[in-house]
């Protein structure tokens, strides 16, 4: 469940070097899913994608909210590479929402330009078939933020977006959205309340463990479900700890 940057590139340089890299500058390098599949940090992601579809048996389609205590945590980058993992596991179908308004960067991560997204399918502007676009990754698809509109947390909370959950579950076995960080906005909670369960992503720095802990409490008053939390920037931390907040989290 760990991803744990630092250490994992030192071992690609002692180990073997992936079989298959793909050179393509447009994606973000942080897109290990993409750039090294054979590496370390990707086989954590299909760890976690393992566990993610444990949960899912005989549950039909899954909504899941990633998002963390506050801003540079990993929540995107680790949303674009849930997504591109989960996608090529078999018989999946996969919608990316980049559903943070205040600082999107799915499209950008994927090396895709801006446009309509969901901010214009909320407020009506657009149609799901404008804003729902298919990636370069068989059966991932991707809806971008969209232009960030005057109240993220409102839009985020209208009837709408159930509607738009409940039409993209008949589509796809997984909805992944990207949120903002749970301790500065409410948007995170907001959505989290409506998708099946939310997934904590915990930066094991210094104060990263203790704002999630703070996010969790949020997200559970809200009505949220967390079922899970996916840890980054493990190398910074006594590899015990990590270890250690993997069971807290399983309580
Ligand atoms: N798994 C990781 N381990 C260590 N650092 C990371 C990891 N993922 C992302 N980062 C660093 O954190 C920065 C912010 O990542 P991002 O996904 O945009 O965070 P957020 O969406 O939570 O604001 C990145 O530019 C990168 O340098
Ligand atoms: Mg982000």
């Amino acid at each position: 469940m760990a991803v744990d940057e630092q250490e994992s590139n030192e071992r690609d340089e002692e180990g073997a070097p992936p079989l298959v890299v793909i050179t393509d500058t447009a994606v973000d390098p942080h897109i290990v899913m993409h750039h090294e599949p054979r590496s370390l940090q990707a086989e954590q992601y299909r760890a976690f994608r393992t566990n993610l579809l444990a949960m899912g048996r005989n549950k039909g389609s899954r909504s899941v909210v990633l998002t963390s205590g506050i801003k540079g945590d990993g929540k995107s980058i680790s949303a674009v590479n849930i997504a591109i993992c989960l996608a090529e596991a078999p018989g999946t179908r996969v919608c990316l929402i980049d559903a943070d308004f205040r600082s999107p960067r799915v499209a950008e991560l994927l090396g895709i330009g801006g446009g309509k997204g969901l901010s214009e399918l909320l407020l009506d502007e657009a149609t799901l078939a404008d804003v729902l676009l298919e990636t370069r990754v068989q059966n991932l698809f991707v809806i971008r933020s969209g232009r960030p509109p005057r109240n993220p947390s409102e839009l985020l909370a209208s009837e709408r977006v159930k509607n738009l959950l409940d039409t993209l579950k008949q589509q796809f076995t997984h909805i992944l959205c990207d949120t903002p960080p749970v301790n500065p906005f409410t948007d995170a909670a907001v959505l989290g309340a409506r998708t099946d369960g939310v997934v904590l992503v915990v930066r094991m720095n210094s104060t990263g463990r203790e704002q999630a802990e703070r996010a969790r409490h949020v997200l559970e008053r809200a009505g949220a479900h967390v079922i899970g939390a996916f840890l980054t920037d493990t190398a910074s931390q006594d590899p015990d700890a990590a270890a250690e907040y993997e069971e807290d989290a399983d309580e």
